[in-house]
C-alpha cells in the first residue's frame, strides 16, 4: 500500500510504538526498505532529502518505482520528502507524487517558521499528502549540536505551533543531532521534556538523528511518544560495510551480485530495527477467508 504519513503515524501514536523513517536513494534501498516491512508486517516511512534527490534520486523516477514495489505490498508505506526547506523542491516533490514532505523551517525565528509550515499544510493538504515539521532545531552530531537545551523544542511555543500550521507530525529536539557522534558519545536525552511535549500535544511525534542514539535511548523515548524515527547514517555504514566486505572476500563478484548482497544486509539491518521500536506485527491480514467469519 502506498500511503501519506498521516494515517499510519496516528495508528503509532494510537498504539505507542514508533515506525521506522528511512533515507533511500536507489532501488535496492528501496526494495530493502519495503520487503523488510512486508516480512515484518511492520509500517514504514521513505526518506529522501533534498541532497539526495538533486545527486542520485530524482523524484520523478523515484515515485513510479516506489509505488510499483510499495502497492502490491500488504504492509503501509509512505514517501515522505526529508527536510525541503526551499520551496520549490517542496512542489516537485508534491507535483512527482510524493506521499508527504517535511518543511524544515527550525532555523527560521518562530513566526517564519509557522508562516513557512502553514504556507505548505494547505497546499500539501489540498493533494492529501500530509505534512512534518520541525520545531526546536536538530543540528549536526559533527559539530556538537544536541548537546545545547538552547536549541531544544520549547513545550508552550510548540502548542502554538501545532494550534497555528495544522502540521500531521512534528520533529522535536530533546538531545539528539545527524551523523555519527564523534568517539562513540551517546547523547543525553531529555526526557521529561519528551513525556511534557507529548502531553500537552497528544499528537505523533518524530526524531531525528536515530543513528548513534543508543538502543536504550531509543527504547525510552519510544515508550515516551515518539511515533517516527529517523535513520539515515547508521544504515548506509551497515549496508557499505557488508558490500566492502564481501568485496574484499570475493574480489571478481558479479555487479549485480554485490548489489543484491548490500540489499540483503540492508534489509536484516531495518527487520532487527523495526522490532526493537515495537513497529513489527502491526499490520497482519488475513486473506485466506472466503467469508465473514
Ligand atoms: P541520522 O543520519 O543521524 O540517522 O539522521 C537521519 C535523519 O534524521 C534524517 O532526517
Amino acid at each position: 500500500m502506498y500511503v501519506s504519513m498521516k494515517e499510519m503515524l496516528w495508528h503509532a501514536c494510537a498504539n505507542k510504538y514508533a515506525v521506522m523513517a528511512i533515507n533511500c536513494t536507489d532501488m535496492e534501498q528501496a526494495r530493502a526498505i519495503c520487503y523488510a516491512a512486508a516480512a515484518e508486517c511492520a509500517p514504514v516511512i521513505i526518506d529522501i532529502s533534498p541532497r539526495q534527490m538533486k545527486a542520485h534520486a530524482t523524484p520523478e523516477v523515484m515515485v513510479p518505482m516506489i509505488r510499483a514495489i510499495a502497492e502490491p505490498l500488504d504492509v503501509p508505506v509512505a514517501l515522505n520528502l526529508d527536510h525541503g526547506g526551499e520551496y520549490k523542491d517542496i512542489v516537485r516533490c508534491i507535483k512527482a507524487g510524493f506521499s508527504s514532505v517535511m518543511v524544515d523551517a527550525s532555523s527560521y525565528d518562530f513566526e517564519e517558521n509557522v508562516r513557512r509550515v502553514s504556507q505548505i499544510v494547505a497546499l500539501a493538504h489540498a493533494h492529501g499528502v500530509s505534512v512534518e515539521a520541525e520545531l526546536g532545531h536538530v543540528g549536526q552530531a559533527a559539530a556538537g549540536d544536541g548537546r545545547s537545551a538552547d536549541m531544544y523544542t520549547n513545550v508552550e511555543q510548540a502548542r502554538e505551533f501545532v494550534e497555528r500550521t495544522g502540521c500531521d507530525c512534528l520533529a522535536v529536539a530533546i538531545g539528539t543531532a545527524h551523523g555519527a557522534y564523534p568517539d562513540d558519545f551517546v547523547p543525553h536525552l531529555d526526557f521529561d521534556r519528551l513525556a511534557e511535549l507529548k502531553e500537552a500535544l497528544k499528537m505523533p511525534l518524530v526524531l531525528h538523528g536515530g543513528s548513534g542514539a543508543g538502543e536504550e535511548n531509543i527504547r525510552r523515548v519510544v515508550e515516551l511518544g515518539i511515533n517516527k524515527i529517523n535513520v539515515c547514517t547508521d544504515l548506509f555504514k551497515h549496508q557499505r560495510k557488508a558490500m566492502h566486505d564481501k568485496l574484499n572476500e570475493q574480489p571478481s563478484i558479479d555487479y549485480m551480485d554485490i548489489q543484491m548482497h548490500g540489499e540483503q544486509a540492508a534489509t536484516e539491518y531495518i527487520r532487527a530495527y523495526m522490532r526493537m521500536i515495537g513497529s513489527s506485527n502491526r499490520y497482519q491480514f488475513d486473506f485466506t477467508g472466503e467469508d465473514f467469519d
